[in-house]
């Protein structure tokens, strides 16, 4: 598989594949990865994602891409882009976001991803802003925000999180163009 939508020194990023879903349903799966979110997903809700980014990829033409290691091919999580239309102060607005396999924490990947991500959301896809959206708790995803030159521009409290308080408020950072 190398039809990389974006590439960096380490990774590839591209549309999703059948292939995927084992992999990310299992890293879904981990309370580790899950921890800033209301719980884990089951394999068929993965899948039910996975579908969701390949029809947002359809309609917009960017979504959260999967993302691999390019010299193993392996599979470890996503980054990229997703309009989200939530209620709040910040939406409608296309966010970016991450999520990455344990194992896979740790060595830049996410951050490497995101601002490669960033470059193509100003450059190819002619966007003009983009947020990132995250629990204020949740430290190693503000740390990417702001290693990709994002600022800080409120919180909220984010209607998703509304059974788990503990959650909330989230950060909201931007970058314009
Ligand atoms: C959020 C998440 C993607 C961050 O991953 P991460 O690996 O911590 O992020 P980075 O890619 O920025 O890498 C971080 C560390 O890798 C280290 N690193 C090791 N090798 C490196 C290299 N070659 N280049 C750069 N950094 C490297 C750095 O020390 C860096 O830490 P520092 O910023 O303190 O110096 C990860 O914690 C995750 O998937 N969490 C679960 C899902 C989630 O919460 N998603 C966000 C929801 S809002």
């Amino acid at each position: 598989m190398r039809d990389y939508i974006i590439e960096t020194e380490r990774l590839g990023l591209r549309n999703w594949t059948q292939k995927d879903i084992a992999p990310f349903a299992e890293m879904c799966a981990d309370t580790a990865v899950m921890q800033y979110f209301p719980s884990t997903l089951s394999h068929d809700e993965t899948a039910n994602l996975v579908k969701r980014l390949q029809d947002h990829y359809n309609q917009k033409n960017y979504t959260y891409y999967a993302i691999t290691i390019k010299e193993t091919d392996t599979f470890i999580g996503f980054c990229g882009m997703l309009m989200q239309t939530y209620d709040s102060p910040f939406t409608p607005n296309v966010d970016i976001g991450w999520r990455l396999k344990k194992v896979a924490w740790g060595k830049g990947y996410a951050t490497e991803a995101a601002k490669a991500c960033i470059k193509f959301a100003q450059k190819e896809l002619g966007l003009k802003t983009i947020i990132s959206v995250a629990s204020q708790t949740n430290v190693p995803s503000i740390n990417v925000m702001q290693k990709i030159g994002m600022t800080k521009v409120g919180s909220f409290e984010h209607p998703a999180l509304n059974d788990t308080p503990a959650l909330n408020p989230c950060v909201v950072y931007k970058i314009c163009f």
